[in-house]
């Protein structure tokens, strides 16, 4: 597989085409950016440590009945993907409250929730990502209702096997963020990455935080934080 044009250059990754009109290599980088894109930085090796997670989660939710653009790993950055038509929709889903949760609903950081929650925001970097709802999303043309169906089922399913897997490793699933794209025939799969930069992993005893809240909130240790990961996950 060979890469052919820069398509896209995002935050953290860029895409490529290849001589495959419905395969895509996507490159991880090492760049950081929190509060969109206020916040610039570095993290050496992240990219290696999220593509190397991505794949092995995403093969996991395979193994598990979810569909996933991932193809094949090609280096410690580089994987193959199909390529999708990507739903504007970050969908996220909580299991503690942090971060947005916490401050906008005055529900303290590590409260656990009752049952796991889910929210949609609008992928707009102009407008701020804003929250909006399946109403919202069915109305502005993002998603059909059929779609949102499958996406939510699908996160929900994500979470049970994504927070078992983290707890193996002693750290608790807080929340993430996925996004999900359409196949020319409509197929709705997983795309995007999970990784510690698209979710919250706390150590099950202390609570310290192993993801990219380290860098937003300047926290130190940020480098050792997604190594720390890698290593308790054995990637
Ligand atoms: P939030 O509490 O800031 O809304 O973040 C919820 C989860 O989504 C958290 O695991 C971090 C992740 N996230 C992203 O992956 N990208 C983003 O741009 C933001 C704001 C959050």
């Amino acid at each position: 597989m060979k890469k052919t044009e820069l398509l896209y250059e995002g935050k953290a990754k860029k895409v490529f085409s290849t001589e495959e009109k419905e395969i895509l290599i996507v490159s991880y980088k090492d760049d950081a950016t929190a509060f969109n894109g206020e916040k610039k930085g570095t993290i050496e090796g992240k990219g290696v440590v999220n593509n190397r997670m991505a794949n092995h989660v995403f093969k996991l939710l395979e193994k598990n009945g979810i569909p996933t653009h991932l193809i094949e790993e090609l280096s410690d950055r580089e994987t193959a993907v199909k390529k999708v038509n990507i739903i504007p929709l970050e969908v996220i889903v909580r299991n503690i409250a942090a971060g947005s949760f916490s401050k906008k609903l005055g529900i303290a950081e590590g409260t656990k929730l009752l049952e796991p929650t889910l929210e949609f925001s609008y992928k707009n970097d102009a407008l701020g990502d804003p929250l909006i709802n399946d109403y919202y999303a069915i109305a502005i043309g993002l998603a059909t209702r059929e779609e949102i169906q499958t996406i939510t089922e699908y996160a929900f399913k994500i979470n049970d096997i994504i927070k078992e897997y983290f707890l193996k490793a002693n750290m608790e699933l807080v929340d993430f963020k996925i996004e999900f794209g359409r196949l020319e025939d409509k197929t709705i799969i997983l795309a995007d990455e999970i990784s510690p930069d698209t979710c919250r992993l706390w150590d099950v005893n202390t609570h310290e935080k192993l993801d990219k809240d380290r860098f937003r909130r300047d926290l130190g240790n940020v480098v050792e934080a997604y190594n720390e990961v890698f290593n308790r996950l054995g990637l």
